[in-house]
């Protein structure tokens, strides 16, 4: 049996198969955050010279990528990129996502969407049939902390603040527990209106291109 932490190495060693024929000297890549984007990182190191740059989501890739002797440019300097690689808290068959259990849900989806195509890995405990088992986070101004958590009460979630972290951008997140999210895109879409929510980490009206699962049995790819 191999562990989840074995799960991710092996998800990352893969996503590094994918990307590998994919760069050039011109080629920008697209960077998450988390565990298995540490794995994904530490293994992109070692090819460093087969591509140009990285734009990173969070301050800790950043450090990360840095640490490597990798470029990590600001997003402003970048048209577009083909992809971005990043990891997920959940995943169902339509490549519909659940991001930010790491907090860095609204630099992952900025990234993302100057990017052409999303590789999602994962491990397979992240595969799911329906979203919403794990809870759903989201940034808010803090101003608006109370008033959110209203409109998400409203919408039938049980709403957590967690109160010890702060954002890259200053900002909270609040996760939403108890959800059944039956359509996640017009799910993410409503809690977009919701006036102080900077960002939902659900990524259903752009989802994954392309998700690679590491399982016991091998890497499967769903796309
Ligand atoms: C970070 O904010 C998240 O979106 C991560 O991408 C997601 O939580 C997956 O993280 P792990 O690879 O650590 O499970």
């Amino acid at each position: 049996m191999y562990t989840q932490d074995q799960l991710k190495q092996q998800v990352a060693a893969a996503a590094i198969d994918f990307i590998l024929p994919k760069l050039s000297a011109d080629t920008i890549l697209g960077i998450g955050t988390g565990s298995t984007v540490d794995m994904f990182i530490d293994a992109l190191a070692q090819h460093k010279g087969a591509f140009k740059a990285a734009a990173s989501s969070s301050e800790r890739s950043t450090l990360r990528l840095q640490q490597h002797g990798i470029e990590v440019l600001d997003l402003n300097q970048i048209q577009s990129m083909d992809w971005y690689i990043d990891g997920a808290d959940e995943i169902d068959g339509q490549l519909n996502m659940t991001k930010g259990g790491g907090g860095a849900l609204t630099r992952e989806k900025i990234v993302a969407s100057v990017a052409q195509h999303f590789l999602c890995i994962v491990d397979d405990s992240k595969v799911v049939q329906q979203l919403g088992a794990f809870p759903l986070p989201i940034e808010v101004i803090p101003m608006a902390r109370q008033s959110v958590t209203r409109r998400l009460e409203q919408l039938g979630g049980t709403v957590k603040w967690r109160a010890d972290f702060v954002t890259d951008n200053g900002n909270d997140i609040i996760d939403v527990h108890g959800l059944a999210i039956t359509e996640p895109a017009q799910f993410e879409s409503k809690i977009n209106d919701i006036p102080g929510v900077v960002c939902c980490g659900l990524f259903a009206l752009t989802g994954a291109s392309v998700a690679l699962v590491a399982t016991q049995n091998g890497v499967t790819t769903m796309s």
